[in-house]
């Protein structure tokens, strides 16, 4: 059980039952896919990126942030997950997020699309740790005593000394203004999505500051690779950190979620390679499906769920045709039709080598994840 939230700062204290959690995913991690992850047992949740200023605004992005029954609270915590580049701001998108009952709030120092009008935000303030460190500081003085306020990071901006130094110094500020944790993606913002995370700089920063963290009641977690539920407790043991997070290894397949709570439960590796059966698979295709249209409308669920779907199709023994079919998918009626045709008759999943391990997702796609990652953060990469 890892806890949220420091004695002494007399903010709430949030539980997390397992040492994982589905990540911010722009574009992905809405309240359809969180629920689905939940069900499979994902103890938190985060939301995607959201801009304060489409907080502050109004209209449909503050609608976009608004909690669902069973998505929030003790039994179901969620994370509000923000992005800006101005302290005032960014502190006013907070407490806006505190009003509407996160459990939550994190900022986010990771994203690496470009900055827009010549501000940094997202990982871009990893370079300019002085601007990092005053949105830290504003947020907890807006929130601090009332919720757990965390970073998301990158390891560094570029594989510079100075960005490396840069990167301590925000991280120290962090916990030294009290924050209550940080997850740490390995990769730099330069890196974006391409190649693998550098596992050892987990460890390192464990090794640095994992004790001192301990007794500031600061949780460390760690991002990158974490494809299957396997991997989960490989960064656990590799690097020493609190707390995992599952980014795209859990989009299309929540069940990594069951793998890994059933591992913890029985000890058995064999429960972290279980793969759905087909039934099973389409029971949840249906289900997220249906959470999507009445969260957006059928028109939207219907694009928006070609890229689960395409995601969804490893898992299935003739992946390849299943994908080619979703990625034809434009309607509700496409939808069912390939639901039907591929998932209509039960039959054993794809055996779990098959679909691991993900390197050409995690690989080829890395600019395709950056546009995707900005294009749902609604910036664009305009200078
Ligand atoms: C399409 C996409 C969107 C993302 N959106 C967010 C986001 O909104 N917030 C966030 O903290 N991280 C975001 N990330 C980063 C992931 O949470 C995670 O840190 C990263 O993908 C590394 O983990 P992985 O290699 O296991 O996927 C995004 C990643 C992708 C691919």
């Amino acid at each position: 059980m890892l806890i949220f939230g420091s004695p002494a700062l007399g903010s709430r204290r949030v539980s997390v039952a397992a040492p994982f959690f589905q990540a911010g995913l722009a574009g992905y991690s809405d309240y359809a896919m969180r629920a689905v992850a939940r069900r499979h047992g994902c103890p938190l949740c985060v939301t995607e990126a959201m801009l304060d200023q489409f907080l502050i605004n109004g209209g449909k992005g503050l609608d976009a942030a608004r909690l669902h029954a069973g998505d929030h609270g003790a039994a179901a915590p969620i994370v509000g997950q923000l992005m800006g580049s101005h302290p005032k701001e960014i502190a006013a998108g907070a407490k806006i997020l505190v009003g509407l009952g996160y459990d939550m709030v994190d900022v986010n120092l990771a994203c690496p699309v470009k900055k827009i009008k010549k501000k940094a935000r997202g990982g871009h303030l990893l370079s300019v740790p002085e601007e990092a460190v005053e949105i830290l500081d504003s947020v907890m003085q807006a929130v601090g005593s009332l919720v757990p306020v965390t970073v998301k990071l990158r390891r560094a901006y570029d594989d510079t000394p100075e960005m490396a130094r840069a990167f301590t110094v925000i991280f120290e500020k962090a916990m030294g203004l009290g924050l209550s944790g940080a997850v740490v993606h390995s990769r730099t913002v330069a890196q974006k999505y391409r190649g693998a995370g550098h596992r050892p700089f987990l460890r390192q920063l464990m090794d640095t500051y994992g004790a001192h963290a301990k007794s500031r009641h600061f949780v460390i977690g760690g991002s990158g690779d974490v494809w299957c539920a396997a991997d989960i407790f490989k960064m656990l043991d590799e690097t020493g950190v609190d707390l995992v997070s599952v980014a795209r290894g859990c989009i299309g397949n929540p069940w990594v979620f069951e793998q890994a709570r059933a591992f913890m439960r029985t000890g058995d590796p064999a429960e972290l390679a279980k793969v759905p059966g087909i039934s099973q698979q389409r029971a949840v295709l249906l289900e997220h499906f249906e959470l999507s249209a009445a969260l957006h409308g059928e028109a939207v669920a219907g694009r928006e769920m070609r890229k689960f779907g395409i995601r969804f199709s490893r898992l299935h023994p003739r992946g390849d045709e299943v994908k080619n079919a979703f990625i034809r998918v434009h309607t509700l009626a496409d939808w069912r039709a390939a639901l039907d045709l591929w998932y209509g008759a039960d039959g054993p999943g794809a055996p779990y080598e098959k679909t691991l391990p993900l390197e050409a997702f995690g690989g080829q796609a890395s600019e395709e994840c950056a546009d995707e990652c900005g294009e749902a953060c609604g910036m664009a990469e305009a200078v």
